[in-house]
């Protein structure tokens, strides 16, 4: 069964994603689409809709992005949001004026509640604006159904056509009616009936992998993350013990990690499937004595888990498919589809070189991660892997500053469960994008009992981050802080300080290496 389909169509905003996910939300599957994409292109997809997305660009400027005309006489419903509106206004012989002053930020909008895109929508509503350039007269067969103080034309609408247009952005979660909006836009304009559920997502899936992989054998390298793991369920539900899964412990690892991904995936784990682990700790340890230089560690610890692979691979003998984590916002990043396969290579470290296979497979590749979790949950895995914290692939090789020792690593990986455990305690953990401790290179004086000491300072991070580019550090109540600090301190050997990094990022980065 095919789902029905809303395209974006994305003219360089900064929100296509976010338009996508939107629609998802509301059961709808989405697609984001080039600008350059064909009419035939789009009419072969067989769109319930289409969605024009934001853009840096002015309609007038000379290589700003445009459309053919037919577009709009396809009779597919159309949204334009901010330059999407003014690029349908334009086309459509409308005017669109540059105003002197931009308008910008929240801004409260009288709309037409009885159009049906602000259907159940307050009359007056706070929407998210961003723009220099306005429509001033709307093309003919429209009418205006929202205006500000400024903006005389907020909103406008052809319902015979099937077109609308909003300067402002509903998918941002400024705008507060948004999602209403959005909503209106694929029920009641496009009659889409909302069948992008994660059950049938996975239920197809599965489906779909057993046809595509037949009697052949597959392999994965399983990180313990959200991703491979999803990946390696639904691999093991569609082909069970033709599955076989490489798990490396490369002694980087949280504490009980590696146990915890063990008990899930291996033998008395839920799964069938072939579930190697590898303990090759004490090979890291070894390899990493006495290297104190940030990426000289990184490129050890990735160098040394191909190697790891590779031997095991090796014993496996020739696969037919080898099954990758890529998720769909690697897929839009890496320029809708053309090159996705680049950064998924580089997300395992290089390992299509080494293994032998005929095909990659990418069963995540069209969910967005949000989605990913909510597929884990309706697999029946456990909650504790399915809302995972992003942890790096070099693991606390990259929380550890300086050379890496088993000593040190026992002590970030006990401060960090500590610290791990009150926030959640406290559900001071809701919200923070990312959260852990690290081990500073220094030591002080400190003084416990009647004893002088010369030990290690712990670094607390915690960082509220939508897009992990930037990120600010989180205000973490003060009581919480003190009593994780004296845990520490008390239950963890070798420490005998614990700092907060009230640092952003930039300019230091999230891990602390
Ligand atoms: P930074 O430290 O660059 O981190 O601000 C941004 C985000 O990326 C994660 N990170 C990695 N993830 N392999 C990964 O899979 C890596 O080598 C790696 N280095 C950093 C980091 O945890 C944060 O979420």
């Amino acid at each position: 069964m095919k789902n029905e389909m809303i395209i974006v169509l994305d003219f360089g905003g900064q929100y296509n994603q976010l338009i996508a996910r939107r629609v998802r939300e509301c059961n709808v599957y989405c697609e984001v689409k080039p600008y350059t994409m064909t009419i035939d292109e789009i009419k072969a997809l067989n769109p319930r809709g289409i969605i024009f997305t934001g853009g840096p660009n002015s309609v007038y400027d000379e290589s700003s992005p445009h459309y053919d005309k037919e577009i709009f006489e396809l009779g597919i419903p159309i949204l334009g949001i901010c330059y999407g509106s003014q690029l349908m206004a334009y086309t459509l012989d409308g005017v669109v004026e540059t105003a002197p002053v931009s308008e910008y930020g929240h801004t409260e909008v009288d709309v037409d509640t009885t159009d049906v895109l602000f259907e159940g929508v307050s009359e007056k509503t706070v929407c998210w604006m961003s723009h220099t350039d306005y429509i001033s007269k709307t093309p003919e067969g429209f009418k205006v159904t929202a205006h500000t103080p400024v903006c005389p034309v907020a909103a406008m609408a052809c319902p015979e056509r099937k077109l609308y247009a909003t300067q402002f952005h509903p998918e941002v979660m400024h705008t507060k009616e948004g999602m209403k909006m959005l909503s209106n836009f694929v029920y009641k304009v496009c009659g889409c009936a909302g069948d992008w559920k994660m059950e049938s997502f996975v239920e197809s899936t599965i489906q779909s992998l057993r046809e595509k992989i037949g009697s052949g054998k597959v392999l994965c390298a399983l990180s313990g993350g959200v991703d491979s793991s999803v990946a390696a369920v639904l691999l093991s539900k569609a082909v069970g013990k033709q599955l076989t899964c490489v798990f490396v412990d490369h002694g980087l690892l949280r504490k009980n990690e590696g146990d915890e991904v063990e008990a899930v995936f291996g033998p008395d784990g839920p799964y069938e499937l072939n579930f190697i682990r590898v303990n090759a700790q004490q090979r890291y340890y070894d390899k990493l004595k006495g290297v104190e230089e940030p990426e000289r560690k990184r490129k050890i610890i990735g160098e040394e888990f191909i190697r790891v692979f590779e031997e095991e691979a090796k014993k496996i003998g020739a696969v037919d498919f080898l099954v990758q984590g890529t998720i769909y916002p690697d897929v839009i990043e890496s320029g809708l589809g053309k090159s996705a396969v680049i950064k998924s290579h580089h997300n395992v470290g290089g390992l299509p070189d080494v293994v032998d296979f005929k095909e990659i497979i990418e069963p995540l590749r069209m969910l967005f991660k949000d989605e990913v979790r909510k597929a884990g949950l309706e697999l029946g895995m456990p909650e504790y892997l399915v809302f995972r914290q992003p942890f790096p692939g070099p693991g606390l090789g990259v929380r550890i500053v300086g050379e890496v020792t088993e000593e040190k690593v026992r002590i970030v990986q006990e401060a960090d469960y500590i610290y791990r455990e009150e926030l959640a305690k406290a559900g001071a953990d809701k919200n923070l994008g990312q959260y852990f401790a690290a081990l500073t290179n220094m030591r002080s004086v400190g003084v416990m009992g009647d004893f002088r000491t010369y030990d290690y300072a712990v670094a607390l991070r915690a960082v509220l981050t939508s897009d992990f580019m930037t990120a600010e550090a989180a205000e973490i109540p003060w009581d919480v802080l003190s009593k994780v600090a004296s845990r520490i301190v008390n239950e963890v050997k070798g420490v005998n300080r614990v700092l907060y990094d009230c640092t952003g990022k930039p300019p230091a980065t999230i891990e602390f290496e």
